[in-house]
């Protein structure tokens, strides 16, 4: 069966492993640093702490920058559900901005409209969460300038986008947001089984992120009410365990090593479904800005149903017979029930991000994947859609 995505690991990915669980930590050991140094050099920030999973960075991200009830914090409906439900968990109220129609991330002028609107009846939007969908960076120059001009604090889910360059640079992402968060799940760019790392330039932010990693403790001597010895810890607020641990760190360098021949896979496959479905009508291959190098953790096609005589779900079954698992990215968010319910979203909301979900097929794309199951997927798309 070929999958959408899929991680690649080597031996030399193993050995890293395999030299942690031989040795004395596996947990809270030096591999847990060694690989926040590799994150912070990689992706030019000056801190990174790493944790068990991508949703905990957003959450950990969520409640450092103090996120309360009556705080309003915006993203895309186009994200998987941690995006938005890290608004939740801290007890604020989520809200949407439709995407872009080019790079399907959150439209910079439909953020400050709504940031406008939520201003003139009284309400203050407190943070912006974008998301470089695809791989596609955000229009992060905009975002930075929307945030400044109406002080809102800035959040790059950039779990997507992990050696994509912006404005020529592969170390954009915490030089326009205060926090940037990952996750480093399987069909990601690296992996490290579960795991994610929250990313910024803030000691401030940092500080905090590292002790609500750990429940909350510290053993700061400038932050204890009082020292009774070497074992001494106090906890001035909750927090949780959200660690990772050392061979998964050691599996994340040894990964990160490989990011850059990652990517370069990754276009290669995604230049090579671009010529083979740009001259089809019904086909919409995905667009980049100029500003942008795509990462291409996904690849997004769209694909008029309407046209073709065809469900989506029966394309998708027709493809599963001839033994390739597609996937959708995504339902938007504020189409969830929960979101309908609790919020009031409802469909028609963000007509943008409805009509790319009710087109989009997100086809294999990973380092793996050979030329010759690339052949049989491009073969068996087109011959369906042909059929
Ligand atoms: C955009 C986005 N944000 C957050 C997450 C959550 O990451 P994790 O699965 O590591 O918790 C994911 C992972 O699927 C994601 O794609």
């Amino acid at each position: 069966m070929i999958s959408y995505g899929k991680q690649s690991i080597d031996q030399s990915d193993i050995d890293a492993v395999i030299e942690v669980l031989q040795g004395d930590w596996l947990t809270q050991g030096p591999s847990v640093n060694t690989f926040e140094n590799d994150l912070q050099n990689y992706f030019g920030a000056k801190y990174a702490c790493a944790v068990s999973n991508g949703t905990a960075a957003l959450h950990l991200a969520a409640l450092t920058l103090g996120w309360q009830p009556n705080d309003i914090v915006i993203t895309s409906p186009l994200t998987f559900l941690a995006t938005a439900n890290c608004i939740v968990y801290a007890g604020a109220t989520p809200d949407f901005v439709d995407i872009d129609s080019i790079s399907y991330t959150i439209d910079p002028n439909k953020v400050e409209e709504k940031v406008k609107y939520y201003r003139s009846i009284g309400k203050n939007v407190k943070a912006i969460i974008g998301i470089d969908f695809a791989g596609h960076p955000c229009d992060w120059k905009a975002l930075r300038e929307i945030a400044d001009k109406y002080s809102l604090q800035l959040v790059n889910d950039n779990c997507h986008a992990l050696g994509a360059l912006y404005l020529g640079d592969k170390q954009y992402a915490v030089k326009y947001a205060d926090v940037v968060t990952h996750s480093y799940h399987p069909v990601k760019h690296i992996t490290t089984g579960e795991g994610g790392a929250v990313l910024t330039n803030d000691p401030v932010i940092d500080e905090k992120i590292r002790r609500l990693r750990t429940h909350g403790m510290t053993k700061d001597p400038n932050q204890l009410e009082k020292n009774d010895g070497s074992w001494y810890y106090e906890m001035h607020e909750v927090g949780y365990n959200y660690r990772i641990t050392g061979f998964q760190c050691a599996l994340g360098s040894s990964q990160l090593k490989k990011l850059d021949s990652f990517v370069q896979k990754r276009n290669a496959i995604a230049k090579k479904y671009n010529e083979s479905f740009s001259n089809y009508d019904n086909l919409k291959i995905p667009k980049t800005h100029s500003s942008v190098d795509h990462a291409y953790h996904l690849y997004p096609l769209q694909i008029d149903f309407d046209k073709l005589f065809l469900t989506k779900s029966e394309f998708f079954e027709n493809m599963k017979e001839s033994g390739i698992t597609l996937q959708v990215h995504y339902i938007p968010v504020h189409l969830q029930p929960y979101y309908q319910r609790n919020y009031n979203f409802k469909s028609g909301d963000y007509p943008v991000a409805e009509d790319f979900y009710a087109r989009e097929v997100s086809l294999p794309i990973y380092p793996d994947l050979s030329n010759d199951d690339q052949e049989k997927v491009i073969e068996n798309l087109t011959h369906h859609i042909n059929a």
